[in-house]
């Protein structure tokens, strides 16, 4: 029997998943670490801290596997994407790595997109310049820490860092590279443009690999740390939600990927490049060769729910928590809750969004505030399919949901209803780390493709259909849910002025 690895090295913690052969999980161990933020809209970790974790979690799967590290045949990297690690020429981090969810770089994508002009940026990137990315990171340390700057030999993103530790390589996948805004996304390499535009060193940046692509193999350092044998391949993988759309199988145009995790995800294959006229979604590389795909994110999906129940209630299970939710009717009595807890990205690209419940009276209890949590955040994953449709993106055949938020029927109801689709869940529960060891798999010749390995492992398990009664009540609140930014925009600066003054 073969064995692969897969490594996600997300913003809570590290995990390492061993997945035999026919697609079974054999094995799984997570290690967590800390989140720092230092300052209000920072956002940052240290990758010492991804690297003991990753040590541990893979000394862990292994023993709980009962497997050698020989009988693993290929390791497959995933991770919070857009995150930005710093080394000297040395391979020494520099500084706390800067990470996807920071917001501090809204005066560095102003500056960015001036300087590049809007329409360059689409036509070099296919994106916009957003605080999020990895590029106004990048300027951001050049403007405010110089010291730091000066030194910089080598540009990495997280997983990559680790692939580093485990290999001795520096070397990218396609479609983490696509998040750092310095990738021609149609061209599938660096963008020159950018670089020269940016003043950014080409050669401080790693090679760009397809998914399934063998980046290096494990070094004897890298096998003495991990219990991994030194010359087993470490495939390029991918940023965690194009290896999350691989361990669902949405691999190819049709098939959708809803994922409720922290952060919420709309995420479309395509066989083009596809850019949206206004760079409202992203248009990166899919981990699979030769195929792109669209993506809407929004900061705060199951997060918002995650905020709200350990507010109120840390230690009871979510499932008790929600349920009286699930006596209140669509629309909660007219009260809307607007998600924006940490910011927005899609389809409002804006640090300074913030949280609201609007239309509260004196009729209404938890249940409904609870219920109007998980209703405002299907509807911010509406803007982002209304956008995918406006954009002209045809034949969506399916929709499937993953991550956490996605274990609750009642969730999945209410998205079905809002999204007015049918939603389908899948037998892979593992996420992007699935993916990733299925990348690997390729990677090691277990299976011919990403689709053939695909077509192999994944099922779906259930379809909630759209009640339309629920889906008629939910299309007239849209609109006014929809209207809330723009009216509430004004109110967004002035508080957060107020908070960074006080
Ligand atoms: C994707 C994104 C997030 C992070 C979180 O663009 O920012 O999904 O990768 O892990």
């Amino acid at each position: 029997m073969a064995y692969v690895l897969g490594i996600d090295v997300s913003t809570t913690g590290a995990k390492a998943l061993i997945v035999d052969e026919k697609g079974m999980v054999i094995a799984e161990a997570t290690t967590e670490y800390p989140l720092y933020t230092p300052r209000p809209l920072w956002s940052e970790q240290d990758p010492a801290d991804w690297w003991a974790g990753v040590q541990q979690s893979i000394r862990h799967a292994l023993t709980k596997g009962g497997i050698s590290g020989a009988q693993i045949s290929g390791v497959g990297l995933t991770g919070q994407m857009h995150g930005l690690v710093l080394l000297d020429e040395r391979g020494t981090v520099l500084r706390p790595a800067i990470l996807w969810n920071d917001q501090r770089t809204g005066p560095q994508c102003e500056k960015i997109t001036k300087l590049v002009g809007f329409r360059q940026l689409l036509e070099w990137t296919g994106n916009p310049a957003l605080p999020g990315f990895t590029a106004p990171k990048i300027i951001w340390v050049r403007e405010h820490e110089p010291h730091i700057y000066a030194q910089v030999a080598q540009i990495l993103l997280p997983k990559d860092f680790i692939r580093f530790k485990l290999t001795g390589r520096y070397a990218t996948d396609l479609a983490g590279a696509s998040g750092t805004l310095l990738l021609d996304v149609k061209k599938r390499n660096w963008s020159r443009e950018m670089l020269r535009a940016l003043d950014i060193p080409a050669e401080w940046l790693p090679p760009c690999h397809e998914g399934p692509q063998i980046t290096g193999t494990i070094s004897e350092a890298g096998a003495a740390a991990t219990g991994l044998k030194a010359g087993t391949p470490v495939v390029g993988g991918g940023g965690d939600q194009a290896a999350q759309a691989v361990g669902v199988g949405a691999v190819r145009p049709g098939i959708v990927a809803l994922t409720l995790g922290t952060s919420g995800v709309v995420f479309a294959p395509t066989a083009e490049p596809f850019i949206e006229s206004e760079g409202r979604l992203h248009a990166f590389c899919h981990a699979v060769p030769g195929r792109w795909h669209l993506m809407g994110v929004m900061l705060s999906a199951a997060g918002a729910l995650r905020w709200y129940h350990d507010l109120l209630a840390p230690d009871q299970a979510y499932d008790d928590f929600t349920e009286p939710a699930g006596d209140i009717p669509p629309g909660c009595e007219g009260l809307l809750f607007l998600p924006y807890l940490t910011g927005e990205r899609t389809p409002y690209p804006d640090p300074n969004a913030r949280g609201a419940f609007i239309g509260l009276t004196v009729r209404h209890g938890l249940p409904h505030m609870t219920r109007a949590v998980m209703e405002g955040v299907a509807f911010g994953l509406r803007d982002s399919l209304e956008l995918l449709r406006a954009a002209g993106l045809r034949g969506i055949d399916q929709v499937r949901a993953s991550g956490g938020g996605a274990r609750s029927a009642l969730w999945r109801q209410i998205l079905a209803d809002v999204l007015d689709t049918e939603l389908v869940t899948v037998n892979v529960t593992e996420g992007a780390a699935y993916g990733a060891a299925l990348l690997a798999g390729v990677g090691a010749g277990i299976w011919p493709d990403a689709d053939a390995a695909c077509n192999a492992v994944v099922r779906v398990t259930s379809h909630v259909a759209p009640q339309p009664a629920a889906v008629e009540a939910y299309h007239r609140l849209y609109a006014t849910y929809h209207n809330l930014y723009s009216a509430l925009k004004p109110t967004f600066d002035a508080l957060t002025d107020f908070a960074l003054s006080s």
